[in-house]
This record gives structure tokens, sequence and C-alpha cells, in this order.
């Protein structure tokens, strides 16, 4: 993807930091607030951290004292920042905490830590996300925003994870994104919510040969928001209580166990089942949240006739999907499976017209072949299995993707005279 570089007027005596940050895709899903204020789950989650290279947001703050105010955009757009209570909450609580911003290169102290009120910030936040995607950006937005206030203002963590509990009040799922790799969200116990971080379970080299595939079945149709659906699963929902109190721990120590020992078979079961649970709880919600579409039906069904062809050989399973607050399908598979679920996929749903085709899958860093030839080369077994898609039934675009690593400062400069 093309990377717009955007270069910003920056005044004089002023600091400029940029930022990117990660997408998340939970194995063990978040839904339910046990207190909507401090966002505190009922449960833990585990996601996997997807690769920048294909998706991430990007957040750059000019701090001035030129400015009369703070002032934000998203994607062009001016957004309020006094209007939105998550962004406030996360600019406050990194703004008491700030430090004296120090001049790497000499030492010397530019803006001391009682100054910064003076200084009002520009906030520019983008997401790169393929257009139509459909996909949720709050949780790399947030990671974004987090990451780069944290480095403007010099924030030092007092225990380990502070920063993921201050993430975590933009939306729940951002904290999860303020690490690469496997990254779980601990619910904690305390009403404070300091214990209700997120922990690294593995770095994004562990298991070097995972990749996603994320197939957009995304019509534009409105959906219900996350915040509004969660809140309503847990005043409703008796599945939700019961999945909360007796299953999601159990999960989530198998899932660990099968991410450290690289067991494929054991980490595809859970994820399919875990979001199989969560899609029941929306089900189980009153009045019902559909969020699976008949394609996303039909691509559970589909993995689950390989997985079973593959079982018959003797063999670990091929994929495992993962469905969120939307029809849009996230595949775990390993590398050696990877080109050929395309190439099925791709005859399945590929547009035919040539120029559509040539957007159709989005793979910045290379990690299959697009050409005609390779993607012909299906396997008759599992295109018999397949069958042909009904109608109706529209994938709008392939996104190739691995797990990656977490938020990169990418600039941090001043404009004070040296
Ligand atoms: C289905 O983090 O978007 O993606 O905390 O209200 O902002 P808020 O919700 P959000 O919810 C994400 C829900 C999910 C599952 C997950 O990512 O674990």
């Amino acid at each position: 993807m093309a990377e717009a570089k955007v270069e910003f007027e920056v005044p004089a005596d002023s600091v400029v930091v940029t930022c990117t940050a990660p997408v998340n895709i939970a194995v063990i899903k978040y839904w339910g607030k046990r207190d909507e204020k401090r966002i505190l789950p009922v449960n833990s989650s585990l996601s996997g951290t997807i690769d920048q290279g294909s998706m991430r947001s990007m957040t750059t703050i000019i701090a001035s004292k030129s400015f009369e105010k703070d002032e934000m955009s998203l994607n062009g757009k001016p957004e309020n920042i006094g209007g939105s209570k998550r962004l406030n909450a996360v600019l406050n609580e990194l703004r008491k905490r700030a430090e004296d911003f120090v001049d790497s290169e000499t030492g010397s102290v530019l803006i001391k830590k009682e100054d910064w009120p003076q200084y009002k910030l520009k906030i520019i936040s983008e997401n790169n996300f393929p257009t139509a995607a459909g996909l949720a950006s709050s949780a790399s937005g947030f990671a974004c925003f987090t990451s780069c206030l944290a480095a403007l203002y010099g924030f030092k963590e007092q225990f380990p994870g502070e920063l993921t509990t201050i993430a975590r009040q933009g939306s729940g799922s951002a904290c999860r994104s303020l690490y690469g790799g496997w990254v779980k969200w601990v619910k904690g116990e305390r009403d404070d919510g300091l214990d209700s971080i997120a922990v690294q379970v593995a770095d994004e080299n562990h298991w070097p040969e995972m990749r996603v595939l994320i197939l957009v079945a995304h019509s534009g149709a409105k959906e219900v928001p996350s915040t509004s659906g969660m809140e309503t699963s847990v005043q409703t929902s008796l599945l939700l209580k019961h999945r909360a109190e007796a299953i999601v721990e159990g999960r989530m120590q198998g899932m660990e166990d099968a991410i450290i020992r690289k067991d494929f078979a054991k980490f595809a079961e859970i994820t399919m089942k875990d979001s199989n649970q969560f899609h029941a709880v929306c089900l189980d919600t009153y009045p019902p949240i559909f969020y699976l579409n008949q394609t996303s039906k039909k691509i559970i069904h589909i993995i689950h006739q390989l997985n079973d062809l593959a079982a018959k050989a003797g063999k670990p399973p091929v994929a495992a999907y993962t469905y969120d607050a939307g029809p849009n399908a996230v595949i775990y598979t390993l590398q050696e499976n990877l080109q050929p679920l395309l190439n099925l996929f791709s005859k399945l749903y590929r547009p035919a017209d040539a120029s559509e085709a040539a957007t159709w899958i989005t793979d910045p860093m290379n990690l299959v072949k697009t050409d005609g030839e390779s993607l012909a080369q299906v396997d008759p077994e599992w295109a018999t299995l397949a069958g042909e898609p009904a109608s109706g039934e529209r994938v709008y675009n392939v996104i190739v993707s691995k797990v990656g690593p977490g938020p990169k400062i990418v600039r941090k400069e001043h404009s004070f005279q040296k």
C-alpha cells in the first residue's frame, strides 16, 4: 500500500511525534464490561497482533504554545476531542503523568513538566486500511493515540502494563494493540482497574509460520457497534454470564499453552469455538444481534470441511476462522496452507472483471503469489467440497498478513533553537 507522505507545518519551539500502531484480532473474545466507565471486562481475552505492513493507524502530534486549543483530525475530518469522553480520558491520564521534555542530543530540558499546560496539541490521525474493508479501527487508533502521547510526554510506567490501563480507557481492545505477537488482556479483580492489563504471551517471532487472511464480507451495511452491543449482552444474555464465569478462564489457559507449544490443532479448535460462542452470545442477547452473514457462514462451513478432510488424512487442521462484530472472516493458518487457501477463495469469490481482480488481493508484504497461473492451482478435492457460492455471497477484498510487532515511534523531533 502506498504510504501517503504528509508533511506538517511545525511552528518554532514545538515538539512533533509520530507513531504507528497495529490492529489485533482476538482468538478469545472480549465481549462485555463490568465497569463501563473504566472499561473493565467481564472476561479475559487474547489476540494476535496483525503486522503493520498490511494495516496500521498513524498519529502525529504537534505540541506548541502557538496553538490556541487542542485540535484533532481523523482520516482528514475534524474530530471533537472535547465531545469524546474516551479521547479525553486517555489524554488526561497522560497529561497528568507528563515529564520534562529533554533534548535527546544535548540532554538539556526544553519543556519543564509544569509548563506542559501551555502547550496545546494538534493531533492528526489516519488509518491506511483498504477502503470498503469495514474493519474496526478503534483498537489500533487508540493504541496509536496512547503511544504517541506517551512518547510526547515522556511517560514512564510505574508498574508493568500501566500504559495498557490507559489505552484500555479509549477502547477495551486497544490495550492488546500495545504489544506485538500474542497478547492477553487479563480481566483483573480490582475496582480501580489497575490489574486489568495487557500482557505479552509471546512475541511476533515466536510462531513465524502463522499467517492471517482477512476475507472482507462487509457490504457497508450498518451493524450494531460493539460498545452498545456488548452492553445489551451484559444486561440480557445468560449465556454471556455462564461464559464469563465458567468457560473463558479454561480457554485462556488452553490457548496460552497452544501458542507456547505452537500446537495449531489446539489453537484452531479454541479459536473457532470461542468465535462461535461469542456469536451465540449475540444471538442470546435480547433483542438478538446478528453479525454473521451468508458469506460468513459459508466460510465457516468450508473451513470445517477442509479440516475434516485433513483429519481423515491424519493431518492437523488447515485453518481456524474467527469473526468480530461484523461479517468479515479472519482466518489464521500456517504458511504451508496460505497459498492453497487463497487459491480456493480466489476461485470462489474473485470477481471476473480484470480491474477489480487486480485490487481484490491486498498483499503488501508479498506473502503469496497473485498471478493468474498461481491462483489457478486449486486443489480439486477442496474445490469439490466448497461447491459454488450462492447468489448474494461476496468477498470484496482479501488482505494477506501475519503476526507482527507492536507500536512504533517513527518520529520524535523538536524545533527549539539549538
Ligand atoms: C468483538 O474494544 O471495540 O472485537 O471497549 O467498547 O471500545 P469498546 O469495545 P471494542 O470491542 C471489541 C470486541 C470484539 C472482540 C475483541 O476484540 O476481543
